[in-house]
């Protein structure tokens, strides 16, 4: 028996959710009496919150686990654990064939966590990766233990329905599920009392939130008055059945921002029949002109797959104009990487040949730098409001903060702090950061009510 409490360290792989998530397991485990350290050499339980989107992002977590190989030789009593997306895919392997891994936990079992470490104590190896058609995990309120207490995630659903034929999700996150306006609206609520300034509302598919009488326009309405100095952010949407209401609303409230993330996928009708995305290109385009039309100065980022099944050298063509057309502020953008249990493993074949899919690849993201480069020059001369997060990452005299349109800026610090809005005037610019030239402390109903009297004059 240990004396002290017992200590454990997560590190988290993959995307907002998989952040989000680790600070619920935060909480769960503190609740039980134990206590989260910083590192994996201080940790009694060491717990990998893992991706399994791509192949890169699996082989990450793999090499990890071979790491804390070597740290378990010199702690023979720490347990090692894997969560997440890759629990469901590697139970038996990771049971069977890897002894460094004695706990393997899915999505929608976090709470069932410190019932399955006190059977390890028993010296049992311990699995729950069962799905859930309800777990939420609505009651717990996340311990965010590393965040820059200015901008934090908030989960309003999990999983997905939308079985798109590339991705795993659907398989290790379960059925889509909403959880409780009252939940989401309560931790809002807690996350201003607290001072924080920005929320990422968080789910695989936002615009099929549900829950009673409220979608998610409904809900963004709600987000939105709890605090109008609290900005609000949401991810993902899919364009399939995008609601043109939240993009008036969009408009009309200062502090939900301008920047859309609308993930395109591709741009060729047929490669978006193969890949199960029930839009058309034109619709597509259409939907990105209605958002420009009702929100002005608005920003778009996208997710972009190089090299699909059956990938033709015009489809590849076709996903480039489209990103020329729309000229997204920023891109996701990654090489096809095969998934079992997808519908293209078991019906399609994954035929573009490496170096192809890698140098379309390279031209998507080529070509999309470009883009960004010359659309960040433009913004020299233009003043933003920029919500401070933290220090900038090459000096402590500077600070690092986002637009409204979600453009990281690095700009003198003075005496502003993290957590202020500042009104900034962009001199400068690269590809991925605009840098700029402080002027004064200002809030999102002063920025926004100055810039329509601009507007109007
Ligand atoms: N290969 C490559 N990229 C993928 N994504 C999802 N599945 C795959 C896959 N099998 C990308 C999509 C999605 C983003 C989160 O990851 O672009 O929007
Ligand atoms: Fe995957 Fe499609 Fe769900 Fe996004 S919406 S997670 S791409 S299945």
């Amino acid at each position: 028996m240990t004396e002290h409490k017992t200590r454990f360290y997560i590190e988290t792989y993959g995307c907002q959710m998989n952040f989000a998530d680790s600070e619920i397991v935060n909480s769960i485990l503190i609740e039980s009496g134990m206590e989260a350290v910083q590192t994996a050499e201080q940790a009694d339980v060491v717990l990998l919150n893992t991706c399994a989107i791509r192949d890169n992002a699996e082989s990450k977590v793999w090499n990890r686990l071979k790491e804390l190989r070597g740290l378990k030789k010199t702690n023979k009593a720490m347990t090692v654990g894997v969560l997440g997306c890759m629990a469901e895919r590697i139970k038996e392997k990771v049971i069977e064939r890897e002894h460094l891994v004695d706990l393997v936990v899915g999505p929608d079992a976090y709470r069932d966590l410190p019932n399955l470490l006190e059977q390890i104590e028993d010296g049992r190896k311990a699995v729950n990766v069962l799905l859930s058609l309800e777990e939420t995990y609505a009651d717990i309120t996340p311990v965010r233990t590393s965040g820059n207490g200015v901008t934090a995630f908030v989960s309003i659903m999990r999983g997905c329905d939308n079985m798109c034929s590339f991705c795993v999700v659907p398989f290790t996150r379960g059925r889509e599920r909403s959880r409780p306006v009252e939940s989401i609206l309560g931790e809002l609520k807690q996350l201003s009392d607290e001072g924080y300034k920005e929320v990422t509302l968080l789910g695989q598919n936002v615009n099929s939130y549900k829950f009673g009488e409220t979608d998610f326009t409904r809900l963004m309405d709600f987000a939105s008055q709890v605090n109008p100095e609290m900005r609000i952010r949401f991810t993902s949407p899919h364009p399939k059945d995008f609601p043109t209401p939240l993009l008036h609303l969009i408009a009309e409230r200062p502090n939900l921002c301008n920047f859309i993330h609308i993930p395109a996928q591709a741009g060729s009708t047929t490669m978006l029949e193969r890949m199960r995305r029930p839009y058309t290109r034109e619709q597509y385009l259409n939907l990105i002109s209605e958002m420009k039309s009702i929100i002005p100065g608005l920003a778009l980022s996208t997710d972009i797959i190089a090299g699909f099944c059956g990938e033709t050298e015009q489809e590849h063509e076709d996903t480039m104009s489209l990103m020329r057309e729309v000229e997204f502020e920023l891109a996701y953008m990654f090489a096809y990487s095969e998934r079992e249990r997808t519908l293209a493993h078991r019906k399609m074949e994954d035929d573009v040949p490496e170096q192809v899919k890698k140098s379309r690849l390279t031209q998507i993201i080529d070509q999309q730098m470009a883009i960004q480069l010359e659309n960040n020059l433009k913004e020299i001369g233009a003043t933003h409001i920029v919500l401070n997060e933290s220090d900038s990452k090459r000096s402590t005299e500077q600070l690092s903060g986002r637009t409204d349109t979600n453009k990281m800026v690095v700009f003198d610090k003075q005496e502003y702090r993290p957590g202020d809005y500042v009104s900034v005037e962009i001199t400068d610019a690269t590809s991925a950061t605009l840098i700029g030239k402080p002027i004064k402390k200002t809030s999102l109903t002063e920025f926004f009510s100055q810039e329509i009297n601009i507007q109007n004059r």
